[in-house]
């Protein structure tokens, strides 16, 4: 059962090229969220909402996991069994860089679904609105990411994880979206050692044990080899 739980945010993917959303040149400071990220937002306009995952998708079909998801990836392989990489992020680079044990709590880029039938399946790298399920044949595809006023995957599976964490650590989020920001406080009650590796201060870093703040791609590699110490 996994005793180190790490949530990851967009900031883990910076350095790969892929936008965050919340820092200066973020997404939401170049598109209005309710727009491309509501069910509301879809049903108006279901063309601009494609378009918006389109590119986001091929943006991440042309980037490459970094140093930061590879250690990652180094620290479940060194812990069989005993990690859990639990992300906001609808990238595909932690499984690209080789982590198996991942929850993508607000679905992935690369997986389609129906709105009428609820079949799952690989995105094309263009979706339209005039696409039909390739299993019950309506024109309700989109792309199976959890958006604003839905519900995260795998909550449940989620707070059981935190519950036995004996190592809780966020990586490269702001900590301003629920019910991802709140996971370090069931962690610290369930007695987890908390520690938060981001670039800067975040909305919820008064809540951790430690922090180290940085690029990903240096302070996550450090961390790991700080976890796998004793090990070696
Ligand atoms: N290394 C580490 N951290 C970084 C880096 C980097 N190179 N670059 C940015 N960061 C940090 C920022 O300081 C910020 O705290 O990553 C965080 C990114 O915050 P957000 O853009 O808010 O992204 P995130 O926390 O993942 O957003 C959560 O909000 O819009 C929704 O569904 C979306 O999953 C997303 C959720």
């Amino acid at each position: 059962m996994a005793r180190i739980v790490i949530l990851t945010g967009a900031g883990i993917s910076a350095e790969s090229g892929l936008s965050t959303f919340r820092d200066k040149d973020g997404l939401w400071s170049k598109y209005d969220l309710e727009e491309v990220a509501t069910p509301e937002g879809f049903y108006r306009n279901r063309r601009l909402v494609h378009d918006f995952y389109n590119a986001r998708r091929a943006n991440c079909a042309g980037a490459r996991s970094n140093s930061a998801h590879e250690a990652l990836a180094q620290l479940e392989a060194a812990f069989p069994g005993e990690v859990l990489v639990v992300t906001q992020n609808v990238d595909d680079l932690h499984r690209r860089a080789g982590s198996q044990n991942v929850i993508e709590m607000h679905g992935a880029l690369m997986r389609a679904c129906c709105a009428g039938c609820g079949h799952v399946w690989p995105a094309p790298m263009e979706m339209h609105p005039e696409d039909k399920c390739p299993a019950c044949g309506q024109p309700e595809t989109r792309p199976d990411v959890v958006w604003f006023g839905e519900i995260p995957h795998a909550m449940d599976e989620i707070g059981a994880a935190l519950g036995r964490a004996e190592i809780f650590a966020a990586i490269g989020t702001s900590g301003q979206v629920w019910p991802a920001a709140g996971f370090v406080a069931e962690a610290r009650a369930a007695g987890a050692q908390c520690i938060e590796l981001n670039l800067e201060r975040s909305e919820i870093s008064g809540e951790f044990h430690s922090r180290h703040f940085g690029p990903a791609s240096v302070v996550v590699p450090l961390w790991v080899d700080s976890v796998l110490a004793p090990k070696t």
